[in-house]
């Protein structure tokens, strides 16, 4: 039976929030023990916005650190920065011939970011890149939080052009793995939007590097409503948003969460969040406190998983090169 593999990246913004780590990274450690797993930290991604560079070389370390606190095992996973294995960015070229301008327009994070930082050439042909990323490693599923959905569909889309058009098995059509619960966890200070690094609040954005003080403060201000009863009602997003959380990382029922907070106030619920978000990240924190007293120790890690990610890289290229006429 062949092993199923699994790819995703993460921008490397150098602290993670609690979206990212329940949306996806959790996801990420979960699925060792099952897949081939493949996780990237993607430093050209991030060039899509401007980026300071000293910052950016600061960040990129922080963040394989952060994945490798949150238990991104490298006995287990291939662990690399995407700039290290160029095939990321040549295959990009070639997926961009089989993706459609129309498609490409219509993404909600483009129109976004598009927005609020200006239009550049690579915000438009970012979910090019991840398909590239994706493809190049021919897995079959991408854990990613719900945002990614949109993304994943366009990577599916290129991938059937591409094997209608050079071949059946020029890559393999990944399916995206977002999770049941907490799969887009909104900002506590706003809870109609994504919470986001990029969010010009950081009250409403919990980072899993914040101290147990900072993480009860931002959970205790997070915006509520005036109804006084705990339900999982999507038509009241900050409670919801809360209970999604709570539930996310406590595994139990809707049913037997509700029941716990039966006649409760809104201060209970923010104190079991707060604490259920504390416990869960203290090994992540302290395991990074670690990491960071070890300087060069992530250095060959990553070294290694570029060293081990590019020879499957090279076959894919290879393989899609000489299909379409190039070798
Ligand atoms: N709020 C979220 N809830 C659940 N999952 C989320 N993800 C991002 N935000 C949430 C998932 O985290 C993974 C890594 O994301 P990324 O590195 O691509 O970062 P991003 O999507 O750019 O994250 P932000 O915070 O939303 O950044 P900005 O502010 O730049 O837009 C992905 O799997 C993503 O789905």
């Amino acid at each position: 039976m062949t092993t199923r593999r699994v790819f995703s990246g993460i921008q490397p913004s150098g602290d993670i929030h609690i979206g990212n780590y329940m949306g996806a990274l959790r996801n990420w450690v979960a699925m060792q023990d099952e897949y081939a797993t493949i996780y990237c930290v993607v430093d050209l991604h991030a060039l899509t916005l401007p980026q300071v560079p000293a910052e950016l070389a600061r960040a990129r370390v922080r963040t394989a650190k952060i994945l490798l606190a949150a238990g991104i095992d490298p006995g287990r996973s291939l662990v690399y920065y995407q700039s290290q294995v160029p095939q990321h960015a040549e295959l990009s070229w070639i997926m961009g011939t089989f993706a459609s301008m129309g498609q490409l327009g219509r993404m909600t994070q483009y129109k976004e970011k598009a927005d609020r930082t200006g239009q550049n050439l690579g915000l438009l042909s970012y979910p090019v890149l991840m398909a590239a990323d994706i493809l190049i490693h021919k897995v079959h599923a991408v854990p990613v939080g719900d945002d990614q959905r949109q993304h994943l569909e366009l990577t599916r889309d290129v991938a059937e052009r591409l094997n209608n058009q050079l071949g059946a098995g020029t890559v393999v059509v990944p399916e995206a793995a977002i999770p049941p619960r907490a799969a887009r966890v909104m900002s506590l200070s706003n809870a109609n939007s994504k919470m986001s690094k990029s969010d010009h609040d950081p009250a409403g954005t919990v980072m899993v590097l914040d101290g147990p003080d900072e993480i009860r403060r931002k959970v205790m201000r997070a915006v509520t409503d005036s109804a006084n009863s705990i339900r999982f009602d999507p038509d009241r997003p900050g409670i919801y948003n809360l209970l999604s959380i709570y539930q996310a990382l406590d595994g139990r029922s809707e049913e037997s969460i509700e029941a716990e907070f039966a006649g409760q106030g809104y201060g209970q619920l923010k104190r079991s969040v707060a604490d259920a978000l504390i416990e869960s990240l203290r090994p992540l924190r302290e395991r990074f406190a670690k990491l960071m007293a070890e300087p060069g120790q992530v250095d060959e890690i990553l070294a290694a998983g570029m060293e081990s990610a590019a020879p499957v890289a090279n076959a894919t290229r290879d393989r899609i090169y000489s299909r379409i006429g190039l070798a």
